[in-house]
This record gives structure tokens, C-alpha cells and sequence, in this order.
């Protein structure tokens, strides 16, 4: 007999976002059907040859996390020489992002919606990536739900891994307690050296374009902090690892 302590429910993985039920716009819905066989990569569980998903060989950039996918689309018109993968699992977000791409006419984008940890860790090649961009995760602020932070020791092993020599990993948050905490998990997994970090209110952000949910955090008064890490066997000369 299986004791309700043993039930799949409990065995199941702590992810770092529960399913909204946010409903989708007749034009989102038709995005997905459209413009997702563009757009979309299929979550399959076997590793991407970027060169073919893409046509071309160009340094590549994940996003986690895009929500409406403004920030990803905008950053793909912007730099057309390097090609864009965006992870998201909200349904909306992600029509929304589609319909943007599309009026934008953006090619160096494509899209898979799934869990993101997921798709790190079987999907994306080894050394892969130019740059991880995590803009506002999703803060869980109550301790019980800590757990769910996306930014785990695991995680940064993953994002480590996954990007190329030289490459970076781009943080933002607007909540003090996470930015504690992201401070204090990099530190701790050893694998990254922070080399810039700005603590300011929306005025001086690292070279990404504005977020929702950063202008969301700016209306509550958040402060915003934003992190560019590289992996540690590449730090620049004199850089101590967690060393800002
Ligand atoms: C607070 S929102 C920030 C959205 C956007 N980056 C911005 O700044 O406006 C966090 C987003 O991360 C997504 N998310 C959280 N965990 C995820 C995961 N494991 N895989 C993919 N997306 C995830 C959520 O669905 C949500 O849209």
C-alpha cells in the first residue's frame, strides 16, 4: 500500500513556477497555432545543433524566463548577428512574444516552451552558449517557497556548463531578499566571478533593454539590482572567484 507520504505528489520536483491559468486572447491563440511551426522548438529531451536550428553558426543567447518577450524580441532586432532562444512555460507570454517577433520580422529567434532547468539539462550542448540572461525571476518571497528559486546550486553548475569560454551570465532582480540570496548562491557554487553589478532604480540598468516586470517592481519602489557574472576558469586577470 502506498502511504500518502510516498504519493507521486510528494515525490514530485519543486519547480520554480506553478501553471497561471492566465487566459489566452483569441490572437495569442491563433499565434500558437500559426506562428509557433516558426518559431517553436519541441521539447524532445535530445541536444540542439544550433547550427541547423538556425542555418548559420553565431554566438548564441538564452533567455529564461521571457515572459511577454518584449526584452528577448527587442534584443533579437537589435543584434542581428547573433541568434536568440527564449524559454517560457506561460502560455500568454509566449503568444504574446510570437505576435511581436512576427511584426518585427525577427529571424535570429526561436522559442521552446517547457520547464527551463529541463531543457539546461537536456537539451542544450555543453559550452553552447554566449550568454544566459535570467531577468526577474520569479521571486518567491515567502521562506517555505524559497526552495523554488530558480537560482539553486544545481542550476548555476548547469549555467556554468553550458556556456562557451569567455561567455556571460546576465542577472536582474528587484527583490532585495533575492538579491541576497543570488549573491550568496554564486558565491557559495564557485563557478562564476561577478564582474559588474549596479544597484540602482531603473536608470542604469546593464546592456539589456527595460522588462514588465522590472517597470512593475519600479512602481512598488524596488530598487534594482543587476549582475554580469563570467564562468570562473575565465576570469579576468586579478579577479578573485566571487569577488566583485
Ligand atoms: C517574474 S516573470 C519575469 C518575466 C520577464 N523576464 C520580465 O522581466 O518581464 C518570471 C517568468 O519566468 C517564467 N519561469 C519561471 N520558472 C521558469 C522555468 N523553470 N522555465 C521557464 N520559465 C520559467 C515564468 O513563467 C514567468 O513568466
Amino acid at each position: 500500500m502506498t502511504s500518502s507520504k510516498d504519493s507521486p505528489s510528494r515525490l514530485r520536483t519543486v519547480r520554480s513556477f506553478v501553471r497561471r491559468s492566465g487566459r489566452l486572447t483569441t490572437s495569442q491563440q491563433r499565434a500558437l497555432e500559426e506562428l509557433w511551426p516558426g518559431y517553436g522548438v519541441e521539447f524532445d529531451g535530445k541536444l540542439i545543433r544550433f547550427d541547423s536550428l538556425f542555418g548559420r553558426a553565431a554566438p548564441v543567447v538564452l533567455e529564461i524566463g521571457f515572459g511577454n518577450g518584449e526584452t528577448l524580441v527587442q534584443q533579437a532586432t537589435e543584434n542581428p548577428g547573433l541568434d536568440f532562444l527564449g524559454i517560457e512555460v506561460h502560455e500568454p507570454g509566449i503568444g504574446h512574444c510570437l505576435l511581436n517577433a512576427r511584426d518585427a520580422n525577427v529571424r535570429n529567434l526561436r522559442l521552446i516552451r517547457h520547464d527551463a532547468v529541463e531543457v539546461l539539462d537536456a537539451m542544450i550542448p555543453t559550452a553552447s552558449l554566449s550568454r544566459v540572461n535570467l531577468y526577474f525571476p520569479d521571486p518567491w518571497p515567502k521562506k517555505r517557497h524559497h526552495k523554488r528559486r530558480i537560482v539553486q546550486p544545481r542550476f548555476l553548475e548547469t549555467v556554468a556548463e553550458r556556456l562557451s569560454a569567455g561567455g556571460s551570465f546576465n542577472v536582474a532582480t528587484d527583490w532585495a531578499d533575492y538579491a541576497e540570496h543570488i549573491d550568496a548562491a554564486v558565491r557559495e557554487s564557485g563557478r562564476f566571478v561577478c564582474v559588474e553589478k549596479r544597484v540602482h532604480s531603473g536608470d542604469r540598468p546593464l546592456d539589456r533593454p527595460g522588462t514588465k516586470f522590472e517597470r512593475r517592481g519600479l512602481k512598488r519602489g524596488h530598487r534594482i539590482w543587476d549582475w554580469r557574472f563570467v564562468r570562473a576558469d575565465n576570469r579576468p586577470k586579478g579577479l578573485a572567484s566571487g569577488e566583485l
